[in-house]
């Protein structure tokens, strides 16, 4: 499968969303990645159910929803309802992952989990059947505009190994710090989505930095 990208509307600009959700409907991006922190689980709080439903309603893209938020099954409906395709929760979030991640395939979306920077890829060793993506943090969550952590290949590499082995079929994406100069190597290591938040809506060009990220070239 070609790799696909999925641009961060962290980094857009919040005065005209409009404006760069349309950018991202031109573009060659495959989904539109949206951040919900909720300052317990993250330092950070960004949006809500509006918001979301706003971007719904503009984006003609899949909506990958990203969840920073503590106990996340209270609001999985809510999520759904408000548009998402995709929604992925954090590992050290859930009490019961296998519940969460099994409810989530129940409303019809894609079940995703994230796993901060610190936690082995071997949490999800018999998770993973009932997931559709492993989200590997590259950097803490919280922020945009942070630091690529530099082991995080070592990572992506057992989790594809343990991926392949267990004869599953789970996207890997990575999200923080992804930029022109390494989506090659992320994807050479095995990643099938990137998210790229600060290096497409701060560039001079975004819609040419997708397909960049795309191209790879
Ligand atoms: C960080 C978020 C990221 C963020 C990435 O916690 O999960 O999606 O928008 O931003 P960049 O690409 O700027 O590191
Ligand atoms: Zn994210």
């Amino acid at each position: 499968m070609d790799h696909l990208v999925s641009p961060s509307l962290l980094a857009a600009d919040f005065g005209r969303l409009d404006k760069d959700i349309t950018m991202v409907n031109r573009s060659v991006a495959d989904w539109l990645h949206l951040d919900i922190m909720d300052g317990v689980f993250v330092p950070n709080i960004t949006f809500g159910f509006p918001v979301l439903k706003y971007v719904n309603k503009l984006s003609e893209k899949p909506l990958d929803v990203h969840l920073m938020i503590v106990d996340p099954d209270r609001y999985l409906e809510r999520f759904r309802d408000a548009g998402a395709s995709i929604l992925t929760v954090h590992y050290e979030a859930c009490r019961h992952l296998n519940r969460t991640v099994t409810e989530i395939r129940r409303l019809g979306m894609k079940a995703g989990v994230s796993l901060n920077p610190h936690t082995p890829v071997s949490v999800l060793e018999w998770v993973l059947p009932y997931l559709d993506m492993v989200l590997i943090m590259t950097v803490n969550p919280g922020y945009g505009g942070q630091e690529f952590i530099g082991n995080s290949y070592e990572r992506i590499s057992a989790l594809k190994k343990m991926i392949t082995a267990s004869g599953n079929d789970v996207m890997i994406q990575v999200d923080g710090g992804v930029d022109t100069t390494n989506a090659k190597k992320l994807v050479d290591s095995g990643v099938n989505v990137l998210v790229a938040g600060s290096s497409v809506f701060g560039s001079d060009d975004p819609e040419g930095t997708i397909r960049k990220l795309k191209e790879l070239s």
